[in-house]
């Protein structure tokens, strides 16, 4: 599916029909799984699929996900951090999100599922002594059908104009000039990025050569895997505009109207 008809129809799944993928989709999600731990071989960091999701279920119920809802899923992907640095965090959520895409596209629903107040010891005995490492997983599986007559609700979110800048953080860009650029639609598209807790913290600096990317500071905290799906796709949308730059990675902070922000990259246009 086109990237942009993808970002707008892409929402989480939270109730997964209990059923396991079939054969041919386990294949599917293995082969994913196997290409992906291709690309992160010098990374250190791998990804593994827990075949047998009612395990995982049971030892995360209360404690998994947002204050302890886990997410009840026949399938999960748990991503291992080897070593865990800004860099590598970043990465592991350009990674996940790229898995996201190719599932999806293969039919199957996800969501994202955080396991943060989790000790290692505890992990170990739930994922493996191999994979004490992994902070988040992925739910998989056949999403449940929608009841039409029942009003989904929908994670809204926040406009192009409180997201994207010229120059400089606060300074306006119209949707005109942005048009002139070449960049209307990859950034009216891509606000539909998921993020920890929807908090949508990225927000885009736009030069004569180069875009910047910025996340406002929660507390002091940069949420690092939120930043790395946003590159993840970016990259993507800016391929399907003719541009093939990679993200560049930076690190400087500046503060505008009592909010600390952090500048995680830059993209030559
Ligand atoms: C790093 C990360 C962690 C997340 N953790 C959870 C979680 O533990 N439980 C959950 O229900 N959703 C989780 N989500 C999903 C987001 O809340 C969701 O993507 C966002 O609210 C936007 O909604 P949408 O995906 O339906 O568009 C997580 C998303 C990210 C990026």
């Amino acid at each position: 599916m086109n990237m942009m008809n993808f970002l707008k129809t892409r929402k989480s799944t939270r109730e997964f029909k209990r059923k396991n993928a079939n054969d041919i989709d386990l294949r599917k999600i293995k082969d994913v799984i196997d290409e992906t731990n291709r690309e992160l071989e010098n990374m250190n960091m791998y990804v593994k699929l827990f075949e047998y999701g009612q395990r995982i279920y049971d030892s995360l119920r209360g404690v998994g996900g947002y204050s302890g809802v886990m997410i009840d899923s026949p399938h999960y992907i748990g991503l291992d951090l080897k070593e865990k640095n800004n860099e590598t965090i970043l990465y592991s959520g350009y990674f996940m999100e790229k898995i996201v895409t190719q599932l999806n596209n293969a039919g199957l629903g996800t969501c994202w599922v955080s396991l943060n107040d989790i000790e290692d010891d505890r992990k170990a005995v739930i994922f493996g002594e191999d994979a004490r490492g992994v902070d988040y997983l992925l739910a998989i599986g056949y999403p449940k059908p929608k009841n039409p007559f029942i009003h989904e609700p929908f994670s809204e979110r926040i406009g192009v104009e409180e997201m994207v800048f010229s120059n400089k953080l606060g300074e306006p860009i119209s949707m005109d000039e942005l048009e002139k650029r070449g960049l209307g639609d990859l950034l009216f598209y891509i606000r539909f990025a998921p993020s920890t807790l929807n908090k949508q913290p990225w927000r885009f600096i736009v030069f004569d050569d180069s875009i910047e990317l910025a996340l406002v500071e929660d507390n002091e905290k940069v949420c690092y895997e939120d930043a790395g799906i946003i590159m993840y796709y970016f990259e993507e949308l800016a391929k399907s505009q003719g541009m093939n730059n990679k993200w560049e990675l930076m690190d400087k902070e500046e503060t505008y109207k009592d909010n600390k922000y952090r500048f995680i990259g830059k993209y030559k246009l």
